[in-house]
């Protein structure tokens, strides 16, 4: 048998399913039985009524997952460590002492942050669903924690609010810079349609004739009538693009997140046979950072959906 039956059946056994970010190699993609932006997985792991979730992504993810889902058994078949950048990029210790400092602030926490972190925050979100969030809440000031560059982004479209950024972001998105599309555009023609993530800096964003979340990338190359496409984001995208259009033409600069390669079909199985891996987090951490990542899923929709 080969390894992708020998998983397909496993799975069966144990009333497991397997999600995988788009960001994740490709054959772990092909084997996972959902792949999605960092939002969708969140919920779909939430609503499944697996047993067990073998989550492929990197670390906060298959936190969250156990965190929306303690009764569920989590497995990270990922053996050495694959956290985002940004779980190192604020503390709880931080948070509270500026919470301290200025009671009216309310703290939106980006999912890309550590448990730690989410334990001391009113409501996590993700890129695709931050919007509404902050636009659902009852405050007019967030202190929005770690991505400086998703809360410019998100200043710019409600500009109603106060937005305070922490200084962090994604070390991989932010270190586009617009002299990097002027090259890409350069040589590959200056017809190309950019779509940008909004962890890349405002100055790229602004030469971007659209920005959002991966799965927001993804539906807006997937209904463009245009042909051909500057995708800035991390290249693992490129799998489903050209699974999705197959007569359309991707370029990507070279941004790679090690971290979300750390997980083969082969630690696949052997997580799925010997449950290596598991997310174990202790009781108050599931409990406090549960609210967070609970109150996204409930702050998630549009106003008076
Ligand atoms: P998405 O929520 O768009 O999937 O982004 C997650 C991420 O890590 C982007 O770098
Ligand atoms: Fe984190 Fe950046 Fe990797 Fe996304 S691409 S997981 S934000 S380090």
């Amino acid at each position: 048998m080969d390894i992708i039956e020998k998983i397909k059946k496993l799975k069966k056994e144990k009333n497991a399913i397997i999600l995988a970010h788009y960001y994740q190699r490709a054959d772990v993609q092909d084997i996972a039985d959902h792949v999605g932006d960092s939002f969708y997985l969140a919920q779909v792991g939430k609503k499944s009524d697996a047993d067990i979730i073998v989550f492929c992504g990197v670390r906060f993810m298959a936190e969250s997952a156990k965190i929306l889902s303690p009764e569920k058994t989590v497995l990270f078949p990922c053996y050495t460590e694959a956290p985002c950048c940004m779980e190192y990029m604020a503390s709880p210790e931080e948070i509270l002492q500026y919470k301290a400092a200025h009671p009216d602030v309310k703290v939106v926490t980006y999912v890309n942050s550590s448990s730690a972190v989410k334990t001391v925050s009113d409501v996590c979100c993700t890129s695709s669903s931050v919007e509404n969030i902050i636009d659902n809440l009852d405050t007019e000031k967030i202190l929005f924690v770690p991505d400086k560059n998703l809360a410019s982004y998100v200043q710019e479209q409600i500009p109603h609010k106060k937005i305070i950024p922490w200084d962090g972001c994604c070390n991989i998105h932010d270190a586009v810079r617009p002299s990097d599309i002027e090259r890409a555009l350069e040589k590959n023609g200056r017809d190309l349609v950019i779509a940008a993530h909004p962890e890349c800096r405002k100055d790229v964003r602004d030469m971007a004739h659209y920005t959002g979340s991966t799965s927001g990338i993804l539906t807006y190359i997937n209904e463009s009538s245009s042909e051909r496409f500057l995708v800035v984001t991390e290249k693992g995208i490129s799998h489903q693009l050209k699974k999705d259009n197959p007569n359309k033409e991707f370029f990507f600069l070279p941004m790679l997140c090690r971290a979300m390669k750390k997980i083969f079909p082969e630690t696949i199985l052997e997580s799925l046979e010997t449950m290596k891996g598991e997310v174990v987090l202790d009781e108050e951490t599931i409990k406090e950072a549960g609210k967070a990542l609970n109150n996204m899923l409930l702050f998630s929709k549009k106003r008076g959906e």
